[in-house]
């Protein structure tokens, strides 16, 4: 019988996910001739068992189209599934249900394209004998084992662009403009994209900001851009939320920028300032070349290690080599920015304001 290999894209989207979906059908069907079945809208087509049929006529197209063919879910945790009780959405784990559909698909193995939350099912879904093998994805390239995740590059070059932009328009104005970019625990995009687009502060999660320090840099400019990450907070102060996280979903930011406006409003009411929030821009569309190349390699080294017989692994990037790690390795710990590490230093170098 024909081995049959599943695929699935696992939380939010990013930036090349349908070139790891062309990379992996195409080299499960040309190199080893197995079937492959793309399970939709990440573990919640496990559960519910809704999987299509991929072959070389279906994902030929895919490499520069962003999104998902096969849709992403960041609310289909088997173990804290979302289930409708009297009215109310309750928590439930059908991970018995979960391990049972990957059986009723016919999938001798999955490979499963997500972040930290992605990795966590998988890893407990092997530790009760699912064959599932992993690739890194996440704009905010906060997973610890891997130097680089699949969309980060495409979210940092769409967060230059838009810098670049507004700081022609704040030169016109002589305003202080704000552009808001994702990243809730790991400021690793308004980082290089900070460095990239030429910002005069960048604000991340992991330097706590002192509103003073930003309005003294402001005050002594005709006009400045300043790049915050969404989880980005003063000293002393809360991370901007607008929604608490639940058994079931994320919590929800927003507001960073917003608030930091008003602050400057107030200390410094003759000067102008304007908000920009770049949200999901940076998760959808065509991915960057890099991106591009790092989905293929991902894809293919997958499957050469699902060929291989292993599972509970993950394919990372470590310099310029692609590797297989221990999945429980990939959930270990978030990487964030570290304040003594070299981009940091390098933005303080240039006498760009990071923090205090
Ligand atoms: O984790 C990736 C991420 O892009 C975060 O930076 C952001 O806070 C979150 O996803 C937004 O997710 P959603 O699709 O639920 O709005």
């Amino acid at each position: 019988m024909t081995r049959r290999l599943g695929i699935l894209t696992g939380g939010g989207d990013s930036a090349s996910l349908n070139a790891v979906i062309r990379a992996v059908t195409t080299r499960a069907i040309l190199g080893y001739g197995w079937e492959v079945m793309g399970v939709e809208h990440g573990f919640r087509g496990v559960v519910e068992r809704r999987a299509q049929r991929l072959d070389l006529a279906r994902v030929r197209e895919l490499l520069p189209r962003g999104g998902t063919i096969l849709g992403a879910s960041n609310r289909s945790n088997p173990f804290r599934y979302p289930v409708r009780i009297e009215g109310r959405i309750e928590a439930r784990d059908v991970s018995d249900q979960a391990l049972a559909g990957l059986a009723a698909l016919g999938l001798s193995d999955l490979i499963a394209v997500g972040g930290d939350g992605t990795m966590e099912i998988a890893f407990r879904l092997v530790e009760r004998g699912a064959r599932i093998v992993g690739i890194p994805k996440t704009i905010d390239n906060d997973l610890a084992a891997t130097d680089t995740t699949c969309g980060y590059q495409t979210a940092v070059a769409v967060a230059t662009d838009a810098l670049d932009r507004l700081r022609t328009t704040a030169e016109s104005h002589d305003r202080i403009m704000i552009c808001e970019v994702m990243g809730r625990n790991a400021g690793w995009i308004a980082l290089e994209a900070g460095l990239a687009g030429g910002a005069d502060a960048i604000l991340l999660p992991e330097l706590p900001y002192r509103v003073e320090r930003v309005a003294e840099l402001c005050a002594g400019r005709a006009s400045t851009l300043v790049v915050m990450a969404e989880g980005a907070r003063s000293t002393g102060g809360e991370r901007s939320v607008v929604r608490a996280g639940d058994a079931t979903r994320p919590e929800k930011l927003g507001g960073a920028a917003d608030g930091l406006a008003g602050k400057l409003a107030v200390l410094l009411p003759e000067l102008d300032t304007r908000v920009t929030v770049l949200g999901h821009v940076q998760r959808g569309g065509a991915p960057s070349a890099f991106d591009r190349v790092l989905a293929t390699r991902y894809g293919v080294a997958a499957v050469d290690v699902v060929a291989a017989g292993e599972t509970g692994v993950v394919v990372v990037q470590r310099g310029r080599r692609i590797a297989a790690v221990p999945m429980h390795e990939v959930c270990r710990g978030t990487k964030l920015v570290d304040p003594d590490g070299d981009l940091v230093h390098t933005a303080r170098a240039l006498g760009i304001v990071l923090g205090d």
